[in-house]
């Protein structure tokens, strides 16, 4: 590590002497356009404050712990230190966005100790960087007392005015709800709307949103809020007080109402402020990944693959299938039966489909005993994750599955009782390794056990990264649904490639649905942690395909679904519709087939939160492009360089768009492919349709191609 001290113990007598007596420290981010400020009032309270170019971002707010034991508040405080360092370096992570991560930041570091006299001394360490500012406190070994129950942070965000966010409504247990755009004064979490389909809703405060929060200022700043290494510690919602525009934290509690219990030495999960006047920075920033611990999985390189999948899943989702044996619907209108989905003869039908058109992964669900039974009992024992039903095959799957080069990946519903998968993992990753299954996907459906604790609480968020070190020791590759947001910990455990922790592509299927802005918010929020397993590629888009009676429809064109590939960043992309609705057009299905999984580099060509996102990325080892462009309800015609593409190379240009019909909600499976020969100087016209997108492939062409496309003319 690259740690430059810059002045290597600066004492207190470093910070500058204001008005009052207060005395105030201030660091700059490498580029100097980020300033953090961190005041010692007399009183002992401390605050921080952050501008970008001059412009105020966060106000003057207050840190603190508030302990339920020893009693006391944490908020007045002896500075006895203050200590400066800078880092520059660059790493590798095993998979991502980019192949290299530039980590270049000023620190600074306070060392207090509580003025009460109860003796507890306390760090508080800031990072700034050219994208933003993160900080988190630290309980070092403690001359007495070393074991804390945390009653409260006290950690305030105080924003400048009334800024336009997108927000969800703060909740212990799901992020599973539709955006709401609104100015901060406007902010009603109380469960109207779209919420309101959430029937498990366990915190409520009117007031109260979850992060990754992201707001757009009246002078055009963008600003977004969150966590980084988010370990054995409570997830943080945020209450806004509207007389102030200040945010307070309100972690989420234990089944007894702590908030969490620390034991010296100790760091809680950074605080996060990512700021920039343009919104592709936000989507750019690696601020959140560089405050995350280095990978603890050294061998993870050789047996980490990012891929795509298909999966016995679409098909129950739309009905057409069940989880369950016996062939009930759960959470269906419909008294009718339908077939059981996992059967032998069914997965070896995706795996066909899979091996065929160079897939890696089959996903199958409802392959194990439980499913008769598993939702909204709030009981222990459901599943044991290694009893098949009687028409699922392991060991005939297994062989065939190996003869045709693709992976199985096993499915563990837990219906939230942890405590049970807590029991089974040894045993169920033992007979996934038996059975050669390299990937998991868990899913946390329902209320958690043990009973009273919640998704996003210090308990569960152990339980979670005990499954991501589990995996890790059998070589498992993890895709975890309804656990807690992620907050950039796939740095540390590469294993862990995705998480779903938001309203997912399945809600279109049988319910409201994703409204047609859903995929431009997603980048700005839930995607500010990390990987999200959205489930892109439904080409049928109305569920009247499965039965007239159905009301429900994926809220984008089909072209939109292509571009999602690239809009929304996964190492672990599912082709989610059916075998058969891919076979009926292979022509668009070849973007799906082709596109990469992992990347060189990435460019944020254009994106506005709430509007349009397009996005370009180089494959990984390959001289392929692969651009994808997404908007909003509204129809947009974007024009683009180009420019990215190496200077001395042609590309032959696939370009999938709407069909100049096209309309998410009319038409929305109207689509034209095109191929064009463009280079580096080409600026490309792109017209997407209301609810709209275009996806486009870039690979270096041959002679044959040169001479059979024409070069491509705006
Ligand atoms: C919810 C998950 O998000 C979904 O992918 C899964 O099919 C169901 N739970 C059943 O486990
Ligand atoms: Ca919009």
């Amino acid at each position: 590590m690259l740690v430059k001290r810059l002045l290597s113990v600066l004492v207190v007598t470093g910070f500058v002497q204001l008005a009052h007596a207060d005395t105030a420290v201030t660091i700059s981010s490498p580029n100097n356009n980020i300033q953090l400020s961190v005041y010692h009032r007399t009183n002992g309270s401390l605050q921080y404050a952050v501008t970008y170019k001059g412009k105020s971002v966060i106000n003057p707010s207050g840190l603190g712990m508030k302990l339920a034991n020893p009693q006391l508040a944490l908020m007045q405080f002896d500075l006895s230190a203050v200590d400066s360092a800078a880092a520059d370096e660059s790493w590798k992570p095993v998979w991502g966005e980019q192949s290299s991560i530039r980590n270049h930041y000023k620190q600074l570091l306070l060392k207090l100790s509580d003025r009460s006299g109860s003796g507890i001394r306390i760090e508080i360490v800031f990072r700034v960087f050219d994208d933003g500012v993160g900080f988190r406190y630290i309980f070092p070994q403690q001359a007495k007392l070393n074991h804390f129950i945390l009653a409260e942070e006290l950690t305030q965000f105080g924003v400048t005015g009334d800024h336009n966010a997108f927000w969800i409504p703060g909740d212990y247990d799901t992020n599973e709800y539709a955006y709401y755009t609104s100015p901060l004064s406007e902010i009603d979490a109380s469960g109207g709307g779209l919420a309101r389909e959430i029937s498990t809703r366990t915190f409520f405060d009117k007031n109260a949103v979850q992060t990754p929060l992201m707001m757009k200022s009246a002078e055009g700043l963008y600003i977004n809020l969150h966590e980084a290494a988010l370990v054995n510690y409570p997830a943080m919602n945020l209450v806004l007080d509207k007389s102030t525009y200040t945010f307070n934290t309100h972690l989420v509690p234990d089944a007894v109402g702590n908030k969490a219990y620390l034991q010296a030495p100790f760091s809680t999960p950074w605080r996060t402020i990512i700021v920039s006047d343009k919104a592709t920075e936000i989507l750019a920033s690696k601020m959140i990944l560089n405050l995350n611990e280095p990978s603890k999985v050294p061998d993870a390189s050789e047996w980490v693959k990012p891929q795509k999948m298909v999966g016995v899943w679409w098909e129950m989702h739309v009905g057409k299938s069940s989880w369950d044996y016996s062939g009930g619907q759960v959470g269906s209108q419909q008294a009718s039966r339908v077939p059981h989905g996992a059967t032998t003869a069914n997965v070896k039908r995706y795996i066909d489909f899979a091996a065929g058109n160079g897939i890696q992964g089959v996903l199958v669900e409802g392959w194990n005993t439980g499913w008769e039974d598993w939702f909204g009992q709030w009981k222990e024992d459901v599943f044991d994750f290694v009893t098949a039903y009687p028409d699922f095959d392991v060991n005939e799957l297994q062989q065939y599955a190996a003869a045709k080069g693709v992976q199985l990946i096993m499915h563990h519903e837990t219906s939230g009782s942890a405590t049970n998968y807590e029991r089974w993992m040894d045993t169920a990753y033992r007979f996934m390794n038996r059975h050669g299954y390299a990937a998991v996907k868990t899913g946390y459906v329902g209320r958690i056990i043990p009973r009273g604790e919640h998704h996003d609480g210090q308990w569960m968020i152990r339980h979670y990264e005990r499954v991501a070190a589990k995996t890790a020791q059998y070589h498992i590759m993890l895709d975890a649904h309804e656990p807690v947001r992620p907050t950039g910990l796939q740095r540390t455990y590469p294993n862990w490639l995705a998480c779903e922790a938001a309203r997912g592509n399945e809600f279109n299927a049988w319910s409201v649905g994703n409204r047609p802005d859903h995929e431009t918010i997603l980048p700005f929020t839930r995607l500010m942690g990390g990987p999200m397993d959205y489930t892109p590629g439904i080409f049928k888009i109305k569920m009247s395909t499965y039965n007239p009676e159905k009301k429900e429809q994926v809220h984008t064109t089909l072209c939109k679904q292509l571009a999602l590939y690239v809009t929304l960043y996964s190492p672990l992309q599912m082709a989610a519709d059916l075998p058969e609705n891919y076979e009926a057009r292979m022509d668009a299905f070849r973007f799906i087939k082709e596109v990469a999984v992992d990347w060189d580099d990435s460019k944020i060509l254009e994106a506005e939160p709430g509007d349009y996102v397009i996005i370009a990325r180089k494959a990984k080892g390959k001289n392929d492009w692969f651009l994808g462009a997404i908007t909003d309800e509204n129809a947009r015609t974007f024009t683009e360089s180009l420019s990215f593409l190496d200077a001395d190379k042609k590309y032959v240009a696939t370009v999938y768009r709407d069909a100049d019909s096209a309309h998410w909600q009319n038409n929305p499976e109207a689509y034209r492919i095109e191929k064009f020969i463009v280079d580096n100087k080409t600026t490309l016209k792109l017209k997407l349709a209301a609810g709209g997108g275009t996806a486009v492939s870039l690979m270096p062409a041959n002679a044959e191609e040169l001479k059979q496309y024409k070069k491509y003319k705006k």
